[in-house]
Parts: structure tokens; sequence; C-alpha cells
């Protein structure tokens, strides 16, 4: 049959095919010759296929293009899908022909192989390491999470607002933001977070949430920090903490079930290991489906322990801020994602609501990823009151006037409120497993790479 008349398919869709001449556009991903036969690899984007082609079955011409082909190559291959239990993908394609679109040169080889490589080398080429089957894999998963994440909101009374990048004043604390000129002798900053403009959706129209990329001028170079990461933040008129807590659980829960349910098989490319995702929505002991809640006293205490039982390295101060190893061994102790609240107000944001049972503590939440991943969502209960949040302000030396807007909230109709931060590559590195968010986002940017 030939190339105009068999059905254009994908490899993802190939069990519709079975027994059928089909048409694949892709590429060559690996080749394997035996004498007389060859073993290309082909992938399209949706998925990988080996291709069957004995030297009798096809043209010379197709034979010879096809054995001296270079990785990578672009290529429109039609041949019959033949179903093959052993092969990940379930089939087979016995190669009928092949038309070669762009042949790579062989004097500039496809530079990434099936060999070791260092991750220098892979980010400097990050444009053609997206090509192999495991960072496409991790592609399609994150995909899915933005996904899950926008649909959770979305059938449940959220509108989406969005607000803008390029703001006058700071979030999320002064020292990590990225400056920029804004015409004449105006300062603007790329926001760190949409939140203070989506307290102000949010006494408009009720339930909303924001999603867009957010920055951070970290001087960290940790495996947990970009400079541009994307964050999905709700934020809820008349919700308070508790009600919060319940939100961070369900979209969790929403997120993982999604991902299980559709990418069992980029799980398997990625190496993930499963049962440690399926137990994230399973139902605990007394069959209750909710997350482990700590305060912040008993995260401390608990700590304090593994620290006089030699567990962990360095003793953890009451009232600092949890480091990267004490979250670690926080999370490591439960197979859930962990919540912990209230912490001290002194080491969180101005706009966080005191305890009212303790005013030293703010309503906050961070939400712990299980496995050591660490914090992936940070949020709490706003201030409401006019005056207390005019203290705040002050006493974090932060300038009145760019939130003289962010104070009217507290001055027309002021209620309590409350919402939270998800960062989207945190959730990516802990659901696939990955060291490092550098491998969650397309084009990761940290401190010391903005190229390709
Ligand atoms: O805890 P953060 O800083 O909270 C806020 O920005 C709040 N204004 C959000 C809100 O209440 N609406 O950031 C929220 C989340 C973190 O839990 C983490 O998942 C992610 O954003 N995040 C980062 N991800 C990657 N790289 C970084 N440098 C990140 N900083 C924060
Ligand atoms: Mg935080």
């Amino acid at each position: 049959m030939s190339t105009e008349t068999s059905p254009i398919a994908t490899i993802a869709s190939l069990s519709a095919h079975e027994g059928q001449t089909v048409t694949l556009r892709g590429w060559l991903y690996n080749l394997r010759a035996s004498g007389k036969l060859l073993f290309p690899i082909f992938r399209d984007g949706t998925g990988t296929i080996q291709g069957i082609v004995p030297k009798a079955a096809v043209s010379e011409d197709v034979f010879e293009t096809l054995k001296n082909l270079t990785l990578e190559s672009s290529l429109v291959v039609t041949g019959k899908v033949r179903a093959d239990s052993r092969a990940p993908s379930g089939f087979e394609i016995d190669v009928e022909h092949v038309e070669v679109l762009q042949r790579v040169p062989d004097e500039t080889p496809f530079p990434i192989t099936l060999k070791e490589h260092g991750v220098d080398f892979l980010m400097e080429h990050r444009h053609l390491w997206l090509r192999t089957p495991r960072q496409s894999a991790i592609l399609r998963v994150r995909a899915t999470i933005m996904r899950a994440a926008a649909e959770y909101f979305d059938t449940n009374g959220f509108t989406r607002t969005d607000p803008p990048i390029l703001t006058p004043n700071a979030c999320e604390g002064t020292s990590e933001l990225f400056e920029m000129d804004y015409f004449d002798d105006d300062k603007a900053y790329l926001t760190q977070s949409g939140q203070l403009y989506i307290e102000a959706t949010a006494l408009a129209l009720g339930k909303v949430y924001s999603f867009g990329p957010t920055f951070r001028a970290e001087k960290s170079k940790t495996r947990r920090h970009l400079t541009e990461f994307w964050m999905i933040e709700p934020e809820v008129a008349f919700l308070e903490l508790d009600g919060l807590l319940l939100l961070a659980e369900g979209l969790l829960t929403h997120i993982v079930t999604m991902v299980l349910a559709q990418h069992r098989a980029d799980l398997k490319v990625i190496g993930r290991d499963v049962p440690k995702l399926e137990a994230v929505v399973a139902p605990g002991a007394e069959g209750s489906l909710a997350f482990p809640r700590l305060s912040y006293d008993e995260a401390h205490a608990m700590l304090v322990d593994a620290f006089n039982n030699g567990l962990i390295e360095t003793e953890h101060k009451d009232g600092d801020d949890f480091g990267s190893p004490d979250e670690t061994y926080i999370s490591s102790q439960f197979d859930k994602p962990v919540i912990i609240h209230r912490y001290p107000s002194a080491i969180k944001a101005f706009y966080m609501q005191p305890d009212p049972a303790d005013p030293a503590r703010a309503l906050c939440v961070d939400v712990l990823a299980p496995e050591g991943y660490g914090e992936i969502i940070g949020g709490s209960q706003r201030i409401h009151d006019y005056d207390l949040l005019k203290l705040r302000i002050e006493q974090a030396e932060l300038p009145l006037a760019p939130f003289q807007w962010y104070l009217d909230l507290r001055k027309y109709g002021s209620v309590p409120h409350s919402g939270f931060g998800m960062g989207i590559e945190r959730v990516v590195a802990w659901i696939c497993g990955l060291d490092h968010v550098r491998e969650t986002i397309p084009f990761a940017r940290t401190l010391n790479r903005i190229y390709p």
C-alpha cells in the first residue's frame, strides 16, 4: 500500500489499527542491524515503536536508506501494525516504506546518545534532550498535573482571574525580586505571586484562582528552586484556615488520581515507584483519606526527637523555619503529604492572620510532599483588619504607598479570606520522583542558567 492511501496514525493510537497498514510521521530514535534484518525504533511524540525490516521485504533502496540513517532524522514510515505482547507499546510495525524528510548529517550526529551524559551537557542541550522518552514522559505528566489542578478549581465553583506579571510591589519579601525599569522614573518587578491581586478578585467573585508564571530572584542553588516557576493559587472569601487545609487536600488528591489514571506507561518510563503514589490516595488506617496534620510545635518536637536519636545532623531551634533536611525528615515519616500549620508569625509573610489562640502563631499552612520532596504548597488565612495589616506592613519595613489599594480591600467590606499557592514544578518533581526541579519544566531558569 502506498503512503497516500494508508491512514496517518500515531504510535499511541495503534491499537485501533492492528493488522492495518498505517503511516507514522516522526523520527528515528534508535537503530539496530543484524545482517539482513534491521530493527529501527521510531518515535513520534506519542510513544516509541520498534520496526522490523527484513531485507527481502522492502526495496533495496529503502533497506539501504534505513540501514545508514542517522539518529533523529525525520521520516515518514509506512508499515503494517502487528500486536506483540513483548513490545513496550504492545505493537511492532512491519516496515514497507520509509521516506526521509531531513537526514541528520553524518558530520553532526545527534549529540544525545543512549550512553550517560553529565547534567551540564544535557542542560546545555535541553532543546534536544526533551526528545528522549523519559523527558517527554515527564512533560506529559506535567501537562496533566496542570490540567488536573485547573480542572479541580473550574469544577468547584472557582473563577480563574489572571493577575499581572509586572507589579509595582513585592508580595513574598523584597530580597527576591527581579527589578526592571518601567518607563520614565518608575520601577517594576516581576511578580512573585498573584496573591495580593487575587485577594481583590476574591472579594469581587467569591472563589477565584490564578495560574501563571511567577519569579524569584533567589540566590539559592538547590534542587527545589527555580527563578521562574508556575504557581496555581486559589483565594476564597469567607474561608478560614480549616477550610483551606481541606482545599489543599482535595486538590492534591485529584491531581494524583488523574496522573495514576492516565499515565501508568509514562510513570514506568520515568521509573517512578507507583505504589508510593497509590498510597497518597488510598484510605489510611481508619479508612480516612485525610492527610496527616501537625502543628509547627508538633513538627518541632518531632525534629528534636529525631536529633536526640541521631536521625538528623542538626538540631532544630524552636522558632526557626524548617530547613530542607528538616522537611525531608518530617515528610519521610509519612506516606501521604503532611500538612503543617500555625508557624511562628515572625518567620512568615506580613499578611498572615494571627491565631486568636496564640497571636505569636500565624493561621498558615505548608504542605510537604512525601518521600522527602519538601514544601509543595504554602498559604494562609489573610489579615482582614485594616489597622493590623497596616501595622504589619510598617513592621515589615515595606513602603505604604504601593500597598494602598491592598489596604482598601480591608476598608470596603472586609471579610475573613484564605488562599495558598502550589508550585507546579515541585509537584512534578514529587509525582515523577525526580531529584531536581530542572527536569520538571521544558526550559528551566536557575541561578546559573538562562540558555537555551
Ligand atoms: O510559599 P510561597 O512563597 O507562597 C506564596 O507565594 C504565597 N503568596 C502563595 C499564596 O498564598 N497564594 O510559594 C508557594 C509555592 C511553594 O510552596 C512552592 O511549591 C513554590 O510555590 N515555590 C517555588 N517553586 C520553585 N522554585 C521556587 N523558587 C519556588 N518558590 C516557591
Ligand atoms: Mg513557602
